[in-house]
């Protein structure tokens, strides 16, 4: 039993069942890195404050550095019977250096312990979020403006609406990212708080300096209250909600496309290296990656879901349940950054077919509200030029032609205050030009939202 770092109060082993069930080192090992600087932080400010000599300390940075260089190297033995990543490093640096390695745990748990390191890494995952998130803007930002003259028809309720430009459609999907890259900003104001100082959870008589400790790691806050910073796991929960909205956006974005490779639409032509073909029809180019995309946005979800379960009913403080915080995280993690680089590279290679998207605005009434509005700024109340165009439509629709293609005398039967001038307004582009409203999909407004965005991916 004493071969365990808490052994001295059992008489008897671990069950090797139960070894095996309680062990994290198989997954926790990921974050040997920031446990490592954790502990180096950690030595570091013992000696400032005069609990170790700062030739101590040297020697216990020195064995962490050599633990991490094996751990690197592939060297490393991880032993499961050691639990967790902490006790692996641990008891490996008292290989190395001997006694002084029992030290290091002084005014420390791993309760403490593992928030760090748990908290530096989901920041600097975060942080690559981030940059996955701008390159994705950026890559959807050099699309968009080149196909600023590109008419594309505006849905709603997946029925056409309204034309729109391909380049409007494609700058509302990065007004999302950018909200996304802004959340995981805000989050990590939450995530980067320092808790090592808690100890097991009510503080510690020894003389630590946790504020020391932060400025070591770069991180400006401590936390506030000991049992908070050992059972808080807000942080984790916050940065997966903020994931789950990415690839809830990426998964939008996905169904799109899926769609709009469906040869019916065929507005878009998929790169050969983000599709597949099939074993038995020969034609198939199959939308793969948007439909896994599509698919572990669940897993994601889920991740969050499992979470929020966890936490629901746990008392104050630590609790051994909250081990099972990293693997959902982990997952989530993979997910996030494969499927941002995945989006990027993808998107910089589709091929968008403009006539396609030109061809079904002809074909959908899309210049419906033109009329109605026409009618109406000629003086008819809004709802009966509404009603007026409803029957012009009705009527085209019976002969199987667009509303321009009605021939003046004919659309007079509707309305006497339909004039010459009423073509120029029915003309699809026009109504995409006219649409000057502030954030509509008028040219000004389009050029506008790129220069905001160009400016905004220069500060971020
Ligand atoms: N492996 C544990 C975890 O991930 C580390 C903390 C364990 N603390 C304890 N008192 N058993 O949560």
């Amino acid at each position: 039993a004493d071969k365990k770092m808490w052994g001295g109060r059992f008489a008897e082993g671990t069950a090797a069942s139960m070894e095996a069930y309680s062990e994290s080192v198989s997954f926790d090992r990921l974050l040997y890195a920031e446990d490592i600087r954790g502990s180096q932080a950690h030595a570091r400010v013992l000696a400032k404050q005069g609990f170790l000599t700062e030739a101590e300390a040297k020697t216990l940075c020195d064995g962490l550095d050599q633990v991490k260089a094996e751990i690197e190297s592939g060297d490393f033995e991880w032993k499961t019977e050691m639990e967790d990543v902490h006790m692996n490093i641990e008891s490996r640096l008292t290989d190395i250096i001997g006694p002084l390695g029992g030290k290091l745990h002084t005014a420390r748990s791993r309760n403490d312990q593992v928030a760090l390191d748990f908290r530096l890494h989901v920041g600097a995952r975060l942080a690559g979020w981030q940059q996955a998130l701008s390159m994705l803007v950026e890559v959807f930002v050099t699309r968009a403006e080149e196909h600023k003259e590109t008419m594309l028809p505006g849905c709603t309720h997946f029925q056409p609406a309204q034309p729109v430009s391909l380049a409007h459609h494609l700058l509302a999907y990065c007004q999302m990212f950018k909200r996304d890259h802004e959340r995981v900003t805000d989050c990590l104001k939450r995530v980067r708080v320092m808790p090592l100082g808690a100890a097991a959870l009510a503080g510690t008589t020894h003389p630590v300096n946790p504020q020391a400790v932060a400025d070591d790691l770069g991180i400006g806050e401590i936390f506030a209250n000991s049992m908070d910073a050992v059972s808080d796991r807000d942080f984790v929960l916050e940065a997966v909600f903020a994931g789950s909205l990415v690839m809830a956006h990426l998964s939008r974005m996905c169904e799109e496309i899926i769609i709009w490779a469906n040869p019916n639409f065929g507005y878009v032509k998929l790169p050969d290296q983000y599709s597949t073909g099939s074993s038995i029809m020969p034609q198939k180019k199959n939308p793969d990656a948007c439909e896994i995309m599509r698919g572990k946005t669940g897993r994601v979800v889920g991740s969050l879901m499992g979470l929020l379960v966890l936490i629901k009913g746990l008392p104050m403080t630590y609790n051994r349940d909250m081990q099972e915080d990293k693997e959902p995280f982990f997952d989530a993690d993979k997910t996030v950054s494969a499927s941002l680089t995945i989006m990027a590279d993808m998107f910089k290679q589709i091929e968008f077919v403009p006539e396609k998207m030109a061809a079904t605005v002809k074909r959908g009434f899309l210049n419906a509200t033109e009329l109605a509005d026409y009618l109406a700024a000629k003086g008819v109340p809004f709802r009966e030029a509404h009603h007026i165009t409803g029957a012009v439509v009705a009527h085209a629709e019976q002969k199987g032609v667009g509303i321009e293609d009605l021939d003046l005398a004919e659309l007079k039967q509707f309305s006497g205050d339909i004039n010459d001038d009423v073509f120029g307004v029915l003309d699809y582009a026009a109504a995409i030009e006219r649409r000057t409203s502030p954030g509509g999909t008028g040219p000004a407004s389009v050029a506008k939202q790129i220069d905001t965005l160009k400016g905004w991916l220069k500060i971020v």
